[in-house]
């Protein structure tokens, strides 16, 4: 039976927000009902509005009714869960609101002394974290204010900063208040049961890992496409753009995982040293070199959404080249590619390996139709396919591609855990090998960035909604 986590006291920064009402309370009911949360816990939403504990208690309980409708919900242990939640009003600027945080932590919780155990959820806009970990610093809550016997913990929602100075400056913020095992950057990506089984696939497979490299590896794709818009974003999609709010984390994070050495042992930090090296390794990016291995596209019809500026320059979709310059990957092109309203919603990578060095089999000039290919479908489908070439029945040789396939929907019965549930489970066990460290957020930036640099003023393309973004997305691939 797995351990349960420590008593403690769960503090949610921006508890009105659509990720607290949609991942974090449902998340944490739920594991509440299974039975993972500790005996004595207790959550405190934290917001601007005025709202009493019943308020935001009746608040929270209509958001997650859609989540939960009376019939599947278990009453009693909803009950004893919307009991222990409490609010506290405060302006994220005013450091005097924190003391009546401080306070009503020490009278909510289980915590009989200062030294109760506290998870800090920033789940606030990049911009209040370091206004927030100051006045937390102020108000006696911080890990380093003198506490030994509880412990200290902070998540911070993505994107962390919105360039590699303010995460730097985030980092250096955060540094002083809280110790880096204490500190929790969360990318929900890293608790996809399919992204966590990439590193198992490669690693835990005899067959795959001699071909993994550049001698054997034509090429990497990793799209993640999304058939919807930016919903009722548009505030947040205005100050983030596609590169901050998918590229910098989701994506770089998918790459990373297909890339790195194998790791020394499955320790956090033995994990997160070879993701960090593929991170530092991505080659940046010049002026010439975005013109043939950069794509920018906005949908057509975003700049009438909601709270988007009529001339808006921002980025919905992108389209890149990558290549990461290490012994291993050294030459093979890592096309990413990343956008909202697109024509389909999934998440894949798809690693195509060389062409056999001689072309019997196949009618055109080029073998490409039936390159072998593994490709990991992250979602919506959960599955993972090998494509080889098989002889097409019938008098002549020639050769089609077939596929064998793995779905983790008829291998396995057990119903995984969602992303926010492991990671909450993860933040209060202490481990951190799911977490971004400081190192790997700072060289993703870097990448992100050197690529906004080169790009300049260079406009955004159009493209339809629903199609394949934007007409010279090709260009990427000469
Ligand atoms: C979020 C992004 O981090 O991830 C969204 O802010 C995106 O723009 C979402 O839609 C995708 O995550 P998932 O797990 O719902 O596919």
């Amino acid at each position: 039976m797995q351990v349960k986590p420590d008593n403690c006291t769960i503090i949610i920064f921006g508890a009105s927000s659509d990720l607290a009402a949609r991942k974090l309370f449902p998340s944490l009911y739920e594991l509440a009902l299974w039975g993972n949360l500790p005996d004595d816990y207790h959550i405190i939403g934290v917001g601007r509005a005025a709202l009493s504990h019943e308020e935001f208690r009746s608040f929270m309980q209509t958001k997650m009714a859609g989540i939960f409708p009376d019939s599947v919900r278990d009453e009693a242990a909803y009950a004893a869960f919307i009991a222990r939640i409490a609010y506290v009003r405060l302006d994220l600027e005013e450091p005097d609101g924190y003391h009546a945080l401080y306070h009503e932590i020490m009278t909510t919780a289980a915590a009989v002394c200062r030294c109760a155990n506290l998870l800090f959820y920033l789940a606030t806009p990049p911009s209040f974290a370091p206004v927030i970990v100051r006045n937390l610093q102020r108000a006696d809550l911080g890990e380093k204010d003198g506490c030994m016997d509880g412990w200290r913990k902070i998540i911070v929602e993505k994107p962390y900063g919105r360039d590699l100075q303010t995460a730097r400056e985030l980092n250096s913020v955060i540094g002083e208040v809280f110790s880096e095992n204490r500190v929790f950057r969360i990318d929900h990506y890293l608790g996809k049961e399919t992204v966590q089984n990439i590193m198992v696939f490669r690693f835990s497979n005899g067959i795959f890992e001699p071909l993994w490299n550049r001698h054997h590896i034509a090429n990497v794709t990793i799209t993640i496409a999304e058939d919807f818009g930016i919903r009722d974003r548009g505030a947040f999609y205005e100050e983030a753009g596609l590169l901050r709010d998918i590229m910098q984390n989701h994506a770089l994070q998918l790459l990373a995982a297909v890339a790195m050495e194998p790791p020394v042992d499955l320790s956090a930090d033995a994990v997160r040293d070879e993701k960090a090296k593929v991170l530092r390794s991505i080659r940046p990016f010049t002026t010439e070199s975005v013109d043939h291995s950069v794509v920018l596209g906005q949908y057509d019809g975003y700049r009438s959404e909601k709270n988007v500026a009529s001339d808006s320059t921002v980025e919905t979709f992108a389209a890149i080249k990558f290549f990461i310059d290490n012994w291993r990957w050294k030459d093979v092109p890592f096309y990413v590619k990343a956008g909202k309203n697109l024509a389909a919603t999934v998440t894949e990578i798809v690693i195509t390996f060389q062409c056999p060095p001689q072309n019997y089999f196949c009618p055109a000039e080029s073998c490409s139709y039936t390159a072998n290919q593994v490709i990991l479908r992250i979602q919506p489908e959960e599955t993972i396919a090998i494509k080889f070439g098989a002889k097409r029945p019938g008098e002549s040789v020639i050769t089609d591609p077939v596929f064998m396939k793995f779905d983790y929907k008829t291998s396995f019965t057990e119903a995984g855990l969602t992303p926010y549930h492991r990671l909450l489970l993860d933040a209060l066990a202490g481990e951190q090998m799911n977490f971004i460290r400081q190192d790997s957020v700072e060289y993703s930036w870097a990448i992100i960035d050197s690529i906004r640099q080169a790009v300049g003023s260079k406009l955004p393309e159009g493209y339809p909604a629903h199609s394949h973004g934007p007409e010279s997305v090709d260009k990427i691939y000469g």
